[in-house]
C-alpha cells in the first residue's frame, strides 16, 4: 500500500485523504474493508491466551442491568458458557503474541508507529458487549467473525453510570447505527460514544492508538534524559563573590535562583538529549513483553524484525526497544529502512559496515531480529 493509493481498507480512500478527512476528526464506516479477514486466533486460542499470566484479559459479564468486571489471567472455568448471553473476553496486545495478528496491526502503519499501540480481539457471546463508552484514543473496529451492531454519538455528555467497574455512559443516544459483518470496519476518533452488541456470538478486532499526556510525556522524557545525564568531571561550583552582607540569612539569594534557572535551561537547549530521551520513550516495549535469547544470524541471509520489536528514528537516532544509537551515512539509511520494511534483505544487509553489523548480531542474540528464512 502506498500512501497515495485508493484502498478497500479504507473504503477506497487514500491514507493521504483519510488522515485529511477523518483522522482525529470524524467516523467512517467502512463495508469489507478486509474481504475475507480471519481471526488471527481461534475463539479456543483467544481462552487459552487469557489464561496466561503475561497476557492482558479482561472478562465483561453483563446480567440485566448489573455488569461484572474481571481481570486475567482468566482460567477455562472462570469463563461462562459459550451459550451463556451477554459476556464478552478481550485480550489486549495479541500483535506481540501473534505473527497473524502483527501482520493485520502492520496495514495501518499509514499513521506513524510511535501513535500505533497494539490489537486487541474480543470475544462475546450473543448479546455480548462492553456497554457505551468513549474512549481518549482513535480506533479501528474491524468485525472478525460473525456480527455485531454498532451505536455511535459525537462527543456530549460523558456522566457515567455510578458505581459500576467499568466507564458506562448514563445518558447515551445512538446518533447512527450499523450492524457490521465480518470484514466489515469502523473508525472512530476519540470521544466518540459507541456501543458493540453481539448478534449472535461473534469476534471483534480493535486496532488501538497510544498519545500520552501532555505531563505524562514531559516527565518520562525528563526522567529519560536525567538518567542519562552524567555528572561532568570538573563541575564548576556556585559561586558568589559580590554576595553582600545580609541580615535576613534564611532568604534563598536571588542569585542563586538565576544559576539554577540558567543551568537548567542549557540542559534542556541540549536539542540532542531531548529527541534522544523522546526516541527512548516511545521505543520502549510494554512491561509484559519480553524476548527469549536468540539464534545467531545466518550468513548471505536477510533480516526481520521480530514481532515484538520497536524500532524508531530521527533525523540523527535510530531507536530500538528503548535504546538509542547514533547513526549517520550509509548506516543510518539502511537502519531507516529496517524499520520502516521491519527486514532488510541480504544485499543490503551486506552492505553495513563493521559496527552496524556486529549490533545486528547483538540484537539478534537478543532476540530483536531473526534471519529471513532463505
Ligand atoms: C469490543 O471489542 O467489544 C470493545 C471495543 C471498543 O469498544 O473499544
Ligand atoms: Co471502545
Amino acid at each position: 500500500m502506498t500512501i497515495s493509493s485508493p484502498t478497500p481498507l479504507l473504503g477506497g480512500l487514500t491514507p493521504q485523504v483519510f488522515m485529511r478527512r477523518h483522522w482525529q476528526k470524524r467516523p467512517l464506516l467502512i463495508r469489507q474493508a478486509v474481504p475475507g479477514v480471519l481471526p488471527p486466533a481461534s475463539r479456543a486460542e483467544l481462552f487459552a491466551m487469557a489464561a496466561r499470566e503475561e497476557v492482558e484479559s479482561r472478562l465483561i459479564v453483563r446480567q440485566a442491568r448489573s455488569w461484572t468486571l474481571r481481570h486475567g489471567p482468566l482460567s477455562r472455568r472462570a469463563l461462562p458458557r459459550v451459550d451463556q448471553p451477554g459476556w464478552t473476553l478481550l485480550v489486549q496486545g495479541l500483535d506481540t503474541h501473534l505473527d497473524a495478528a502483527h501482520e493485520l496491526l502492520a496495514r495501518f502503519r499509514f499513521v506513524p508507529d510511535a501513535r500505533l499501540d497494539d490489537l486487541m480481539v474480543s470475544w462475546a457471546s450473543d448479546g455480548g458487549g462492553v456497554g457505551p463508552h468513549v474512549d481518549s484514543y482513535d480506533v479501528f473496529l474491524l468485525q472478525l467473525q460473525g456480527s455485531r451492531r454498532w451505536r455511535i454519538a459525537a462527543p456530549g455528555d460523558q456522566t457515567l453510570v455510578p458505581d459500576v467497574p467499568l466507564k458506562i455512559l448514563q445518558n447515551f443516544t445512538p446518533e447512527q447505527e450499523w450492524l457490521l459483518a465480518a470484514g466489515d470496519m469502523l473508525y472512530l476518533p476519540p470521544g466518540w460514544a459507541h456501543d458493540g452488541v453481539a448478534e449472535g456470538e461473534c469476534m471483534t478486532a480493535s486496532i488501538g492508538f497510544r498519545a500520552a499526556g501532555r505531563a505524562e510525556l514531559r516527565s518520562e522524557v525528563l526522567q529519560c534524559m536525567l538518567d542519562a545525564s552524567e555528572r561532568p568531571e570538573s563541575d564548576p561550583l556556585y559561586r558568589d563573590p559580590r554576595q553582600a552582607a545580609t541580615d535576613t540569612p534564611s532568604r534563598i539569594p536571588e542569585a542563586m535562583h538565576e544559576f539554577v534557572a540558567r543551568e537548567v535551561a542549557r540542559w534542556l537547549a541540549e536539542p540532542r538529549s531531548m529527541a534522544c530521551a523522546l526516541g527512548e520513550v516511545l521505543s520502549e516495549p510494554k512491561p509484559q513483553v519480553w524476548f527469549e535469547p536468540g539464534q545467531p544470524l545466518l550468513s548471505g541471509q536477510g533480516v526481520r524484525l521480530d514481532r515484538r520489536t520497536r524500532m524508531l528514528y530521527d533525523d540523527q537516532h535510530v531507536f530500538i526497544n528503548g535504546e538509542a544509537l547514533l547513526a549517520g551515512g550509509r548506516d543510518a539509511r539502511l537502519m531507516r529502512r529496517l524499520a520502516d520494511d521491519r527486514e532488510l534483505a541480504a544485499p543490503l544487509l551486506a552492505k553495513l559496515g563493521d559496527d552496524a553489523t556486529e549490533l545486528l548480531a547483538q540484537w539478534a542474540q537478543a532476540g530483536w531480529l531473526h534471519s529471513l528464512p532463505t
